[in-house]
């Protein structure tokens, strides 16, 4: 079973290839339609019953025990520009792979299986990220996610037609959702732990900025006269990124991370900017405040620049404790197989973050080399991608067993 895991693995990395050792597959791209044809295949191969619902999730189901609910592992296909090959396609290799083999474990049964890629999870070519288990759970309207536009104006309904990626798959009944992740960070690393069990998540506000000021000539025009977006823009960034000097360290991440201008023409004074800041916090009062702070720097900024800068849309999400039971389940399970672990907290969002609103969920890391993802040299060792298999396989089991049939999914702070 393992030498297949990391045979599929390689298979699946070739899909969208970059030169640099990563992959390059944003959401319906045609580099993420040819690997979801790959895994869609490989499904069907092994016995699952293949079903795509109306924003473009997969499904691949399991059903042994007829009209049960599902006990739901995956994680997402897609990938950021130039990204690395683990993040999001470990954890729904690893689902399925965790999925096949807990179908044939001997022992009780109380719920059916399923692995799923959920669509759009890295919100790089259509905002916002995790775009399909939002509309899954509820928390994005589906004509409301179809209709979002890429940078180039293509919606995600053409996209995901160009592809032959939507379907019309009704809404699945889910007892349970799991999902294992490389972890982006660095502490399981440090402490030379293999599993990591994701305890909390970090509070995260997104926010879409204009910058408008008005277009003028570049030679010409007095400089007492300008107003300037592209300048506004710029000391924006930097008081984006000096909001962390007001904290202490790792309390605060702070990023800007998008940028257009208009007209962006060589001779011509920017008349408006637009931007994301990306701002999260382990804690919800201390994000607050530094957004607080931001905001009045960017009342300076409108003077000083003489611009004006609006907060279009925000994207949050809250942290909130994942299921208690759940991560000692996991730790039961990790330190049966003789895997060191530790609670860990997650920084980046994940589908987990929206499916552990509605139903309990349990994810697992495993660990990142050096930390680096979103980029083609994120690493995770051989061994430590079957070590966290392992686990999944044995998590998957007993949750499908009934393990966690008492516990509530009604336990974090809310969206
Ligand atoms: C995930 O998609 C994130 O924004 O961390
Ligand atoms: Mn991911
Ligand atoms: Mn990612």
């Amino acid at each position: 079973m393992t030498d297949a895991f990391l045979d599929d693995f390689a298979t699946m990395s070739a899909f969208g290839a970059t030169p640099g050792g990563g992959v390059e597959r944003q959401a319906a791209s045609a580099a993420d339609g040819e690997n979801r044809a790959w895994f869609t295949a490989w499904l069907e191969h092994n016995g699952f019953d293949v079903r795509v619902d109306a924003i473009g999730n997969i499904f691949g189901l399991i059903e042994r025990i007829p009209g049960a609910p599902y006990v739901v592992v995956g994680s997402h296909l897609d990938s950021q520009p130039l990204a690395g090959r683990f993040d999001g396609a470990y954890g729904v290799l690893a689902g399925a792979h965790a999925v096949r083999a807990a179908a044939g474990a001997e022992g009780p049964a109380v719920f059916n299986l399923a692995v799923v890629d959920w669509f759009n999870e890295e919100g790089s070519r259509f905002k916002p990220s995790m775009m399909g288990s939002a509309v899954f759970t509820g928390g994005l309207a589906l004509e409301v996610a179809l209709a979002t536009t890429d940078p180039a104006g293509t919606s995600v309904a053409d996209a995901l037609d160009a592809i032959g990626g939507r379907g019309e798959a009704a809404p699945l009944d889910v007892a349970a959702y799991l999902e294992i992740h490389v972890e982006q960070g660095r502490e399981l690393e440090d402490t030379a732990t293999t599993i990591g069990l994701v305890a909390t998540t970090w509070t995260a506000h997104k926010l879409e900025v204009v910058v408008r000021g008005e277009q003028s000539h570049t030679g010409a025009a007095r400089m007492a006269d300008r107003r300037d977006a592209l300048y506004g823009a710029a000391e924006l960034i930097v008081a984006v990124r000096r909001l962390v000097d007001g904290f202490e360290p790792e309390e605060l991440h702070t990023a800007v991370s998008e940028m257009y201008l208009d007209p962006n023409s060589p001779v011509a004074i920017a008349r408006e900017v637009r931007m994301l800041v990306d701002v999260r916090s382990p804690y919800r009062s201390i994000l607050e405040t530094a957004v607080d702070r931001l905001r009045s720097e960017m009342s300076v900024i409108e003077a000083r620049a003489q611009v004006d800068i609006e907060i279009r849309g925000v994207v949050e999400w809250s942290s909130g404790p994942f299921l208690e039971e759940g991560i000692l389940l996991a730790a039961a399970e990790a330190e049966r197989l003789g895997y060191s672990h530790r609670r860990s907290a997650t920084v980046a969002g994940h589908d987990a973050t929206n499916m552990k609103e509605i139903v309990p969920t349990v994810m697992l890391f495993v660990p990142s080399v050096d930390g680096i993802s979103h980029n083609e040299r994120e690493f995770t060792s051989d061994a430590d991608m079957l070590a966290g298999l392992d686990v999944l396989t044995a998590v998957l089991v007993r949750v499908a067993a009934g393990h966690l049939d008492a516990a509530t999914g009604d336990i974090g702070e809310g969206r």
